[in-house]
C-alpha cells in the first residue's frame, strides 16, 4: 500500500471495529452446510424469501451486517486486497498466487483494449443515450467475436461489399442516386455450414468472463468521455485496474489516494448475494444463452432506481435538499408522502450496510480536498441522522451502499450519470462468478404465479363488443 493511503486502511479498520461492536448482540446465524432438496421456504411477492440454489460465491447476513466473498470478510478484503485479487477470488473460488495474479492482470489489461468495439460504439448517438443503455449495447458489440451465436454461418458476407471506408457496416439502400457510395450486399458467400470459428465450449467460458470484466470498464470510461465530447483513452500500460479505469475516464493518472478509493469502491460493489441484477443474469444464463447476454441483462436490471440506479438518485436528492438546515423539513414531507428515500433501506440488511460504513468515511475524507462537494456531504450526513432519528432506527432502515458512493465518485470527477455504470464495472465480477457457478448444475429458472383471473369467458366477435 502507498504511504498516502494509510488513512484509508485506518478508516476501514475503524469501520470494522464499529460494525462488530454494533452487531455483536445480534444472534449468530445458523449456517446450513448440507442442503437436502426439495426444501421448504416461506415466499413473499417478488420471490421474497425464495431460495434459488446453493452457493459458495458470497454470503450476506442482514441482521449482523456481514458481507462475505468466498469466506473472506468484506472489511478484510477492503483493508488488504485489490479489485483484481477479489475478481479472481470470486471467479475461481480461491485467492490467486502471485504468478496467477500476474497472468490474470495481464489478461484483464489485454482485454481492456477494445478498439474495434469502441469504433462500433461511436457509430451510435452515445451522447444522447442513457449511459446504462449504451453500456449494455457495448457489451453486445463486444460479443461479436466471442460467442458461437455469431458464427460465420449467421453473419452476412461483407468481405467484398462495396464500402466507402473500411469502418462502415455494409447495408442495403435503394439505388436512388445518393451522392455517397451505395452499399450493396453480394449474394451470401461461403457455405452456411462453415466451421464455427470462435465457439465457446459452453455459454460461460472463463475467457469471456475476463473479457467482460475488463471490457465493461473500458466501455464505461469511453461512454463517459464520448458524452463529454472527448475521444476514448487507451488503457495505460502501468496502472492497476482501478487506476486504469480512472485514467481512461478522466485522462489523468490518478493520485494514490484516488486509485485506492476507487479500488475499495470496486471491491465493495463486486458481489451481493441474490440481488435483482445477479438473479437476472442467472435467469438468462439458465436458458444457456451466453454470458454476454447475461451481463447485458444484469446491466438492465441494475439500472433501476430501486437497485443500482439509486446512487445517482441520492446525489440528485442531496442537491434538491440544498443545505443541511432544510433536511428536517424535507424528511417530514417525505414521510408524510410515504416516499422511499434513495440510498436507504434494503431487502436483506436490517443493520447498517457494511459497505456504507466504509463509503461514508471515505466520502468524508475526500471532501476535505473537494470543497465544492463538502456541502453535499454535510447534507448527506444530516439526512442520515434525521432519517435514523425519525423512523430508520425503529424500522431498521439504514443507509445502503448507494447512499455515499455518489459523493465518493463526485470527488473522483465522475459525472452522476456514470455512477451506476461504475456499479456495473464492479458487479460484472459477481454476475459472471455466479453464472459460472450456477451453470455447473444448471436448471432453467421457471417460477410460478398464482392465477387470480377468470375462467370460461365466451369469445364474441369484435362488432358485438361494447366497452
Ligand atoms: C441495492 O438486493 C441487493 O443486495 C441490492 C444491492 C446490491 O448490492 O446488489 O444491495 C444494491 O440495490 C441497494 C438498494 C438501493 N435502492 C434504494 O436505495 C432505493 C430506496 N430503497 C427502497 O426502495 C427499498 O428499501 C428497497 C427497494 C431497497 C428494498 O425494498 P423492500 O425490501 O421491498 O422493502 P419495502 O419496499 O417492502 O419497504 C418495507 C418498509 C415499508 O414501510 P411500511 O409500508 O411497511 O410501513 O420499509 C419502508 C417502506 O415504506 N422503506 C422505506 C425505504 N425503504 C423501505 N421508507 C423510506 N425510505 C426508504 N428508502
Amino acid at each position: 500500500m502507498h504511504e498516502e493511503t494509510k488513512d484509508i486502511t485506518e478508516i476501514i479498520l475503524k469501520a470494522t471495529a464499529l460494525a462488530r461492536e454494533e452487531t455483536n448482540a445480534e444472534p449468530e446465524p445458523e449456517i446450513t452446510k448440507d442442503v437436502k432438496w426439495p426444501i421448504e421456504c416461506t415466499l413473499g411477492p417478488g420471490l421474497e424469501g425464495a431460495i434459488v440454489g446453493e452457493t459458495n460465491v458470497g454470503y450476506v447476513n442482514g441482521s449482523k451486517g456481514w458481507l462475505v466473498y468466498r469466506g473472506y470478510d468484506i472489511f478484510d478484503l477492503c483493508a488488504y486486497s485489490t479489485f483484481e485479487e477479489v475478481s479472481y477470488l470470486l471467479l475461481h473460488g480461491r485467492m490467486p498466487t502471485s504468478q496467477q495474479l500476474q497472468v490474470f492482470k495481464s489478461k484483464l489489461h489485454h482485454y481492456q483494449h477494445l478498439n474495434k468495439t469502441l469504433r462500433l460504439l461511436m457509430g451510435f448517438q452515445v451522447e444522447d443515450m442513457n449511459a446504462m443503455a449504451a453500456l449494455r449495447m457495448g457489451t453486445n458489440l463486444m460479443r461479436q467475436e466471442f460467442t458461437y451465436h455469431d458464427t460465420e454461418a449467421g453473419r452476412p458476407c461483407t468481405d467484398d461489399a462495396i464500402s466507402s471506408d473500411e469502418d462502415s457496416i455494409a447495408m442495403e439502400t435503394k439505388p436512388t442516386g445518393e451522392e455517397h457510395a451505395v452499399y450493396e450486399m453480394k449474394p451470401q458467400c461461403g457455405s452456411t455450414s462453415s466451421v464455427i470459428k470462435h465457439d465457446l465450449q459452453d455459454a460461460s467460458g472463463l475467457e469471456a468472463c475476463y473479457h467482460l470484466i475488463a471490457g465493461v470498464s473500458t466501455i464505461t470510461a469511453a461512454i463517459s468521455r464520448i458524452r463529454s465530447k472527448r475521444m476514448p483513452k487507451e488503457p495505460h500500460p502501468d496502472l492497476s485496474f482501478a487506476g486504469n479505469f480512472l485514467y481512461m475516464l478522466t485522462g489523468n493518472v490518478p493520485t494514490p489516494v484516488e486509485e485506492r478509493v476507487m479500488d475499495v469502491a470496486l471491491i465493495l460493489h463486486a458481489d451481493h448475494g441474490m440481488n435483482a441484477s445477479t438473479f437476472a443474469a442467472m435467469v438468462v444464463a439458465s436458458t444457456l444463452s451466453d454470458i454476454y447476454f447475461s451481463v447485458g441483462s444484469g446491466i438492465a436490471a441494475l439500472n433501476g432506481p430501486l437497485h443500482g440506479g439509486a446512487n445517482e438518485q441520492v446525489v440528485r436528492t442531496l442537491y434538491d435538499i440544498g443545505n443541511e438546515k432544510k433536511v428536517k423539513k424535507w424528511v417530514k414531507k417525505a414521510v408524510s408522502e410515504k416516499k422511499k428515500i434513495s440510498g436507504f433501506g434494503h431487502r436483506v440488511y436490517k443493520a447498517y450496510d457494511p459497505r456504507a460504513r466504509i463509503l461514508g468515511p471515505l466520502a468524508e475524507l475526500l471532501v476535505r480536498d473537494n470543497k465544492d462537494i463538502e456541502p453535499v456531504y454535510r447534507v448527506a450526513a444530516a439526512l442520515e441522522k434525521e432519517v435514523l432519528a425519525s423512523f430508520g432506527k425503529e424500522k431498521k432502515i439504514f443507509p445502503n451502499v448507494d447512499f455515499y458512493s455518489g459523493i465518493v465518485y463526485s470527488c473522483l470527477n465522475v459525472p452522476p450519470e456514470i455512477f451506476t455504470p461504475i456499479f456495473a464495472v464492479s458487479r460484472v465480477a459477481g454476475w459472471t462468478s455466479r453464472v459460472l457457478e450456477y451453470l455447473q448444475n444448471n436448471r432453467i429458472f421457471r417460477p410460478r404465479a398464482i392465477y387470480t383471473g377468470e375462467f370460461n369467458k365466451k369469445y364474441s366477435p369484435i362488432d358485438e363488443r361494447v366497452d
